[in-house]
């Protein structure tokens, strides 16, 4: 049974929403809320839509890269992050902030996060998390009950009746917190005094969570206010386990440097320049112009329209209007218009000053969370799959590990008889391999003095593959291309093994290439989405 939160059950859609982009949400928000992976008869019941709508709303999102068909099951995939990397754009905090919250967590080592109020629940917005063995860590765009977190307090200490009211009827409707997928239920029977908490967060300005949502798990928290206004734009928290600190410890003793923390930010938010104004996007919804023949009969045009709204957002464009909203996004302005109100039925744009439109923290509810700790493996791994599949031979992926070795870290097998066997986990040496060649020839000490690399790789620079011909063992061919992160750096290469009974030299650079340079494009770029606002591990 679908939990309907006081949102949810709020009056019908108006005459203008668009019915196609509230079910491509709704089925959004249910991927999330099942981590990221769902079966159609899952989605069925989780959305009430008929199978075969469910099935053209999955066909639209697949071919928007905003979700993966495996099999029957729809999975998210990493390019649906833009929509939440839009929110955090525009919001600013976390790249104003993320630096102070990750300093004081190796300081303290403990756990560090910055949270934002949404409605009645709290959104984390940035996770410096220490990897312990006895703790649950909530990823970036996890929603909490407020009252059950050290945050909560602070932002209801500025709620308004209307705000306790809808508090008040959230708990009587949902008093086990079944709509709150990233915590454990709450048992009914314990006593509640987030109003007394409220209160008192309110004056001393710091705020505990003493096991509210688990045992042991125990935070402190300070809000971090806005410099002109003086409200409480998030909240900085310190988390940690009975195990190395006490509630009472936390405040005692790391309550005071979390405070000393939290003036640098509000220093910080004083002194940040303006934010950076980039070109304005332009032609953002490049559906429009697709043919239907392209995008084939499943595609739902008023969907994938409408999803490119969200995206129009950014840094320096945190409140838009709706003209400015056409003409980001190329879309008719009734178009876009509708698109709004069926956003601000769905709580995820709001009203800002003079006729403009603002996204909301529930804009991370589509997607981000599942996603916000992947790794590069996991996200190359489709597009290797999907590179061995089209030229029947292995693919890998790797990285280096030190000046002389690479370490395999995803491969995809060839459907051939007779293939190179990658094992993750496995060293190879660097020079031999094309891998590591191109790793070697991008190494961080090389790139100023290009004319220090040995000739051999500083001509795998500049062609930028490297083909290695039977070198590591006889008959083997295989061609690399880097795979490089948001500053440019390779952090990875990917690279096509054959045989040289299969392929000749030249069929290496002219079939093989291209497709291996295509797959790894694919790759960059969802690593570049994935890593805008999280930390994407390398292996
Ligand atoms: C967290 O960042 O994981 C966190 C913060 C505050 C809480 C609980 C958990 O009250």
């Amino acid at each position: 049974m679908p939990v309907t939160t006081a949102l949810d059950a709020q009056a019908a859609p108006p005459d203008e929403a668009v019915a196609p982009l509230i079910r491509g949400i709704a089925v959004l928000r249910h991927l999330t809320e099942a981590g990221g992976t769902a079966g159609p008869s899952a989605l069925e019941r989780s959305t009430g839509l008929a199978r075969s709508t469910v099935d053209r709303i999955t066909a639209t999102l697949a071919r928007m890269g905003y979700v993966r068909l495996d099999g029957r099951d729809a999975v998210l995939a990493p390019r649906v992050m833009e929509l939440g990397n839009a929110y955090l754009a525009a919001l600013r905090l976390p790249a104003l902030l993320d630096a102070r919250a990750d300093a004081l967590a190796d300081e303290l080592d403990e756990s560090v996060s910055l949270a934002v109020a949404d409605l009645d629940g709290i959104r984390f917005i940035h996770q410096a998390t220490r990897r312990r063995a006895m703790s649950l860590s909530f990823r970036i765009g996890d929603l909490l009950p407020a009252e059950r977190t050290a945050p909560g307090p602070l932002f209801a200490a500025e709620w308004t009746d209307t705000d306790w009211d809808r508090w008040r009827e959230r708990r009587a409707a949902d008093p086990r917190d079944a709509g709150f997928t990233a915590v454990p239920p709450r048992d009914p029977s314990t006593a509640d005094d987030f109003e007394r908490r409220a209160r008192r967060a309110g004056r001393d300005g710091w705020a505990l969570d003493d096991q509210l949502i688990e045992p042991g798990l125990v935070a402190v928290s300070v809000p971090v206010r806005d410099p002109g206004s003086g409200r409480v734009v998030c909240v900085a928290s310190v988390v940690s386990h009975t195990s190395r600190h006490s509630a009472d410890d936390l405040r005692e003793t790391l309550l005071p440097r979390l405070r000393t923390a939290v003036a640098a930010m509000e220093d910080d938010l004083r002194e940040a320049p303006p934010p950076h104004a980039g070109p304005a996007p332009s032609g953002l919804a490049t559906w429009t112009t697709a043919s239907k023949h392209e995008l084939g009969r499943e595609f739902v045009e008023s969907l994938a329209r409408g999803l490119t709204v969200l995206t129009a957002f950014g840094e320096s464009r945190s409140a838009l209007t709706l003209t400015e909203v056409a003409k980001a996004t190329g879309l008719a302005r009734a178009t876009a218009r509708r698109a709004l109100i069926t956003y601000e039925h769905l709580g995820l744009v709001a009203p800002g000053p003079d006729r403009t439109f603002t996204l909301t923290p529930r804009v991370l509810g589509l997607g981000f969370p599942p996603l916000s700790r992947t790794t590069l493996p996991r996200l190359a791994a489709p597009h290797l799959r999907a590179l061995a599949d089209l030229l029947h031979e292995p693919t890998a992926l790797a990285v280096l590990v030190s000046d002389t070795e690479i370490q395999y870290t995803a491969g995809a097998a060839a459907s051939r008889v007779l293939t190179v066997d990658v094992t993750v986990g496995a060293r190879l040496p660097a020079r031999p391999t094309s891998l590591g060649r191109v790793l070697l020839a991008d190494a961080p000490d090389t790139p100023d003095r290009p004319d220090a690399l040995p000739p051999e790789l500083a001509e795998v620079r500049a062609r930028g593959y490297a083909l290695v011909d039977e070198e590591l063992e006889s008959g083997l061919r295989s061609i690399a291309v880097p795979v490089r992160d948001r500053t440019g750096r390779a952090v990875a290469a990917v690279n096509v093994s054959t045989h040289a009974a299969r392929r000749s030299l030249e069929e290496c650079v002219t079939q093989v290439l291209p497709e291996l340079r295509a797959a790894a494009d694919l790759i960059q770029a969802d690593l570049h989405t994935a890593s805008r606002f999280t930390r994407v591990a390398l292996s």
